[in-house]
């Protein structure tokens, strides 16, 4: 077992220790990654590089590469390329693999995150930066299924950070606790159709917290991915969901990244439910500063979310396309959908019901990233009727 500046490492496994530790570190800036953390990196990396991992981070993560950044750290919290990449080494079967512990980390370690950031999102080159938020607006996005004939239900989520605060496996304690009151205040005090109420996880009755999982509203626990990457810390303090009272508009609080909001409903009104989501987001924004780069958009703690951080999606049943998995993967890919199973990311497809979004949310505005799904979904849809 090997103390690292940033904690304890075990398992590939790490854990940041409490507040007086990060402060402490926050005044040194840039430490040293001292030899044992360093010998710990290169073992699980030569094990890693022997897997026949199809992520993202094993394509791109070259043995240059890494001895070029496992000496570095971030100046504000000290974190290492093993933060970054801890999530996709003890995970092969992941898609990315690659989380930034903090967002000085994006730089850092540029040399890991500009090749996969440009892969998944298509072509955003490290010269490139995003452009301005654009929402447009949902009434140019007509019913995808007025006939109610594929689509179960429809949802435009975003993802933000609040300034001044780093990403989860930065956080102390007190710091997850300061965020959900913040957020749990602005959230109660929004109005109209956003009036709600916030539910914290931590006490949340066992029972409840399935269905709430299993009715698609809840994120699920025990996220190996998320865990990997230091992001479960202190679980489930600090964590919540907020609801308007129909139940069509959520936010979650401090999972995966410190805000998360969400518009859903049933059937294929993509319009609506896009137009819900900017309302939201708006008014959310009003009482919360969000953190934005310059070049990056919207900071997030996965760089799939960077940028726009829109992903919108459906449940869609398309049984013909379902028979032949080859062909609806082409399709998703010439109209740059990504397809999962019912449940989400890493899940399977139940009773034939898939969730497809559009993949790259960088280097375009959300207007165009809702388009981009909205024409991609028409498309599958039209496939499935000729097929
Ligand atoms: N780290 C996981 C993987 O690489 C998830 C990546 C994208 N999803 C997310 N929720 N950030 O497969």
């Amino acid at each position: 077992m090997l103390i690292p500046p940033q904690g304890r490492l075990r398992c590939g496994v790490f854990f940041r220790q409490t507040q007086s530790v990060i402060v402490r570190h926050y005044a040194k800036k840039g430490k040293e990654v001292d030899k044992a953390t360093l010998a710990e990196m290169e073992k699980q990396y030569q094990k890693f590089a022997n897997t026949s991992s199809k992520s993202l981070l094993k394509k791109h993560l070259t043995k240059e590469i890494f001895d070029k950044l496992k000496t570095r750290t971030t100046p504000s919290f000290n974190s290492t390329l093993l933060h970054c990449i801890n999530s996709g080494m003890c995970n092969p079967d992941s898609g990315v693999g690659i989380y930034a512990p903090d967002a000085e980390s994006y730089k850092v370690f540029g040399a890991i995150f500009d090749p996969i950031i440009e892969e998944y999102h298509r072509g955003f080159k490290k010269t490139d930066k995003h452009p301005e938020s654009c929402y447009g607006s949902g009434k140019d996005f007509a019913n995808l299924d007025p006939d109610n004939a594929f689509i179960v239900s429809t949802r435009v989520r975003c993802g933000r950070s609040v300034q001044g605060y780093p990403f989860n496996p930065c956080l102390t304690e007190q710091q997850y606790a300061e965020l959900e009151y913040k957020l749990c205040s602005a959230l109660h005090s929004l109005e109209g159709e956003y009036y709600g109420s916030y539910m914290p996880l931590a006490g949340m009755d066992k029972q409840m917290q399935q269905k709430l999982i299993d009715d698609h509203f809840l994120f699920k626990e025990g996220d190996r991915f998320l865990e990997a990457a230091g992001a479960s810390r202190f679980w489930p303090n600090g964590r919540g969901i907020f609801f308007n009272k129909k139940r069509n508009f959520l936010v979650w609080v401090n999972e995966e990244d410190h805000i998360r909001i969400i518009s859903m409903e049933k059937g294929g009104d993509l319009g609506r439910v896009y137009d819900r989501m900017i309302g939201g987001v708006e008014a959310l924004g009003k009482k919360v500063k969000f953190s934005r780069d310059e070049r990056l958009g919207f900071l997030t703690f996965c760089p799939t979310n960077l940028g726009t951080s829109i992903r919108a999606s459906v449940h869609i049943k398309l049984p013909k396309l379902n028979e032949n998995k080859e062909k609806m993967q082409k399709l998703a890919d010439k109209y740059h959908l990504q397809v999962r199973g019912t449940s989400g990311e890493h899940s399977e497809a139940k009773g034939g019901v898939h969730d497809i979004s559009n993949k790259r949310r960088m280097g375009l505005t959300e207007y165009e990233a809702i388009k981009e799904m909205h024409d991609g979904i028409k498309a599958l849809i039209k496939a499935e009727c000729n097929a």
